[in-house]
């Protein structure tokens, strides 16, 4: 692979006390070009602008996907990878959705092993520290016909994270806007989903809540997701979450949650959940907790749900399984317990820092 390194690092100028979440990127990118029907050699190059032509596909019709995943510092000085093999596996999912060609597993495994070992410096082991890294692809053939393209860019960045504080969590259930409907795209990582739900999510904040809680394009009566996280919720002492459908994103922080919960003896239910049933649930004293998941969050409580003119504030458990589950992800993440899942996988030969 041909890597190019900065002449000019900016970790030194860098300040890791203040890193607003996606806001500061390492050093270096990896690039890698699809032209006539297959993907070029990956190049590894100084983080910085691309060359993009104005006719380029993905500017006119939203022909890309991305991912979002971690990396961790243990106290070796090792980056985890956590779940790199999912993070392909949906990155692809979402490719074969949007007519995008798929990536070579090679192109992309091999690629975050040479960047990571390259800017290994920017993942810090402090507690509460992890790179988080964005693979995407998208089209870039010149072209303002509508139509998929014949050529396409493959990038991966990675930008270093403190402790994701997210606040309260007051959200709210939208019962007219979708964030995906039957048969679209909801289930892939695609971009134009992010864009779709921007408008709905600024009328939410206005009113004062963080996120909205996504129901169903056709009835908005059952669950789908509170803003890009998955949702659970504990009834009783059982742990629910919403079945994964074409409208609902996969996320591999739910399907972690999904096996720590049950291997801690917690009933887990993936199921379609009516908004009429977590409502009656909070009537009878039964809804215990509810939460989001998400690689950036991890496990984010939600204080207040409203659903038209009713508010349900939920209290704080002293036994919360979001807590529990969280400590346990989160030690795993940062190789403190041990992972019997195989769910990290360690970038050898990083530069110590
Ligand atoms: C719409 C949506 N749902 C759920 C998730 C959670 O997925 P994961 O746990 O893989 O980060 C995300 C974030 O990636 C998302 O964007």
């Amino acid at each position: 692979m041909k890597i190019t390194k900065t002449s000019i690092s900016r970790l030194n100028s860098t300040d890791f006390s203040n890193l607003p979440f996606g806001t500061v990127f390492s050093d270096h990118m990896l690039v890698c070009n699809y032209k006539n029907g297959k993907w070029s050699e990956a190049e590894i190059l100084p983080y910085g602008p691309i060359a993009m032509a104005p006719g380029a596909q993905v500017l006119h019709y939203g022909q890309s996907v991305f991912e979002g995943m971690k990396a961790f510092k243990n106290n070796s000085d090792e980056i985890l990878l956590f779940r790199k093999d999912e993070n392909f596996k949906r990155l692809n999912q979402s490719a074969e959705r949007l007519s995008i060609p798929l990536i070579d597993k090679n192109i992309f495994m091999n690629g975050l092993d040479e960047l990571l070992k390259l800017d290994s410096a920017w993942c810090k082991k402090e507690e509460g520290y992890s790179l988080y890294i964005r693979p995407f692809i998208f089209a870039s053939g010149e072209c303002v016909k509508a139509s998929a393209s014949d050529e396409y860019t493959f990038i991966i960045i990675t930008s270093p994270t403190t402790k994701y504080y997210a606040g309260e969590m007051n959200v709210v259930v939208e019962e007219h806007y979708t964030r995906a409907p039957q048969g679209g795209v909801g289930y892939a990582k695609a971009a134009g989903n992010y864009a779709a739900s921007f408008y709905p999510t600024k009328q939410a904040n206005a009113k004062g809540f963080q996120q909205l809680i996504w129901t169903d394009s056709v009835e908005h009566k059952y669950i789908e997701e509170s803003g890009t996280m998955n949702i659970w919720f504990r009834i009783g002492d059982t742990l629910i979450t919403p079945s994964l459908s074409d409208s609902i994103l996969g996320g591999i922080t739910r399907d972690s949650v999904v096996t720590l919960a049950k291997d801690n003896g917690i009933k887990v239910e993936e199921r379609k959940i009516l908004i009429s049933e977590v409502v009656e649930a909070f009537k009878n004293g039964t809804l215990k907790e509810a939460f989001g998941t998400g690689t950036a969050v991890t496990v984010n409580p939600i204080n207040t749900i409203t659903f038209r003119e009713d508010r349900m504030v939920i209290e704080a458990q002293e036994d919360s399984f979001a807590l529990r589950l969280k400590t346990q992800l989160q030690g795993i993440q940062k190789g403190k317990i041990e992972d019997t899942y195989n769910w990290n996988s360690k970038v050898l030969n990083a530069v110590k820092s």
